[in-house]
């Protein structure tokens, strides 16, 4: 049974915006639900900016990020129609090219929306997404690849204005090989490509399964991908793409935090559904510092923590262990016995979680992007701030296995990554519930996302 939380709390909740409530120490039961995955669906819903035809994608997840590319496209020109986890997009009728600053600056992911854009309009006008919280993330190769396709791209007054030139129609396929598997640039040039005269190869791609995703979906839409999930892809263009139906992959940044969950709060969980093998380095990290884990069918995980043990983890593209579970391992291991290390190497900023770890008396020591960890017996509950996505997570993760209530503050940029996520860790017996100040208590998923002061202050993390 969950307490009353102290009196403390009741008198800040009158100052403080809305924020979750946590009373840890519960042991959970039971099943997690995993929703279909975030970054996949933004990069489908710019894909289907590639036809004339309606695209409708299921198991899409209701988040704020979701709302802002729907407002994105909507202000392209497309229709969008929205039913529970389904959406019917149509952009027969896209007319504008620019898109506001406003709205790139609230989600970076809406860069997507330049190779399409390109593809289909022989234009595009997008502001510079600029940096975020967790490190500078330039568009350079983005920028290298829609180039080498053809494209005059330049950059003016944090515009970025890219065009076919007259005498081309179209883009032209070509050989690029990306400095660096960035997901978001293998994801530009493989939509761009798609309609561009001839062959395109990316070397070096970026391997993650949201770019399988990708391809699938364009493919289904008359596409001609190969390679995807391999350091290769090829692309031969086609002049029109079709419309499809498709259903998004689950979200295995959602499923692993749900393990880590179970982990942190030493509870046997079920987990799912999920694609295990697009955890297998999450899984591995778990099982090496204490954890059984077994399939139930395909898609589902069953989690059983013993003792936890330091484990040492470094974050590099898939299918190495993913830079967006970093922080939620992070709150894994200030409770584990021994000591583990912790290298960030994707990031360079990536290490918001450890100043508020350490306030509820975890033992970190940070030097540049590698944090020392010493375990301790038990977290305590206090009073933290989420400052982008992930780190958001590690925190809600951290208190739910803390002695004592905490107060979570900074949920705008949990919202962005995580469906329902209060009532899911409900279900499971976790105490956590969502307060709101006076003024903002009528709160529901769609005023809140395309409230302007929302867009405003979400961070574009991840
Ligand atoms: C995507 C994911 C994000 C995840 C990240 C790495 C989405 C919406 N977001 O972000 O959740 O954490 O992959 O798995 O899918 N870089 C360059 N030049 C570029 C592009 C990237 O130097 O033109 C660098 C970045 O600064 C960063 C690294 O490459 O250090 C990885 O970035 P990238 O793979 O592009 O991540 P995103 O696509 O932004």
């Amino acid at each position: 049974m969950c307490s009353n939380m102290s009196s403390v709390a009741t008198m800040k909740r009158k100052v403080l915006p809305p924020h979750l409530e946590v009373n840890g120490g519960h042991s959970l039961n039971g099943i997690l639900k995993v929703s279909g995955a975030k970054n996949s669906s933004l990069v489908l819903m710019a894909a289907a900016l590639l036809t004339k035809e309606t695209v409708l994608i299921n198991n899409v997840p209701q988040l704020t990020d979701i709302e802002v590319m729907s407002e994105i496209l909507r202000n392209l020109g497309a229709k969008i129609t929205k039913n529970s986890n389904s959406l019917e997009i149509n952009s027969n009728c896209i007319h504008n090219a620019e898109l506001p600053y406003q709205l790139v600056h609230s989600l970076r992911a809406s860069f997507f929306c330049i190779g399409p854009l390109l593809a289909r309009l022989g234009a595009a006008k997008i502001p510079l997404p600029g940096g975020c919280n967790i490190g500078a993330r330039p568009i350079d190769e983005h920028i290298n690849g829609l180039k080498a396709l053809g494209a005059e791209v330049e950059i003016h007054n944090d515009l970025v204005k890219a065009q076919i030139s007259a005498k081309n129609k179209r883009l032209r396929g070509a050989n690029i090989n990306l400095k660096y598997p960035s997901v978001g640039a293998t994801e530009t040039i493989l939509m761009a490509s798609c309609l561009a005269l001839g062959k395109t190869t990316i070397s070096n791609a970026a391997r993650e399964p949201e770019i399988q995703d990708l391809a699938k979906m364009l493919n289904s839409m008359g596409a001609k991908v190969s390679g995807a999930g391999t350091s290769r892809i090829t692309i031969t263009g086609v002049e029109a793409l079709k419309g499809t139906f498709h259903s998004v992959i689950p979200d295995r940044i959602e499923a692993g935090t749900f393990l880590i969950a179970a982990a942190i709060t030493r509870s046997s969980l079920l987990v799912g559904p999920l694609i295990p093998s697009h955890l297998s380095a999450v899984i591995s990290k778990l099982q090496e510092c204490g954890c059984l884990i077994s399939h139930h069918g395909n898609h589902y995980l069953k989690i059983i923590p013993t003792e936890i043990s330091g484990v040492d983890i470094t974050t590099s593209p898939f299918p190495g262990f993913p830079t967006d579970l970093q922080a939620p391992f992070m709150s894994l291991m200030t409770t584990a016995k021994g000591s583990s290390k912790i290298k960030e190497k994707v990031f360079e900023k990536r290490m918001q979680h450890v100043i508020e770890l350490k306030k509820m008396g975890a033992c970190i020591y940070l030097e540049k992007n590698t944090a020392y960890i010493k375990g301790v017996k038990k977290l305590i509950g206090s009073t933290v701030e989420g400052g982008d996505l992930r780190s958001s997570a590690a925190i809600v993760l951290a208190c739910l296995s803390a002695k004592g209530e905490s107060i979570i503050t900074g949920l705008e940029h949990l919202d962005r990554g995580y469906e329902r996520l209060e009532e899911k860790l409900t279900n499971v017996g976790s105490c956590i519930s969502r307060k709101y100040d006076q003024l903002t208590s009528h709160h529901s998923f769609s005023s809140k996302a395309i409230n302007k002061d929302n867009i405003n202050t979400q961070k574009n993390a991840a």
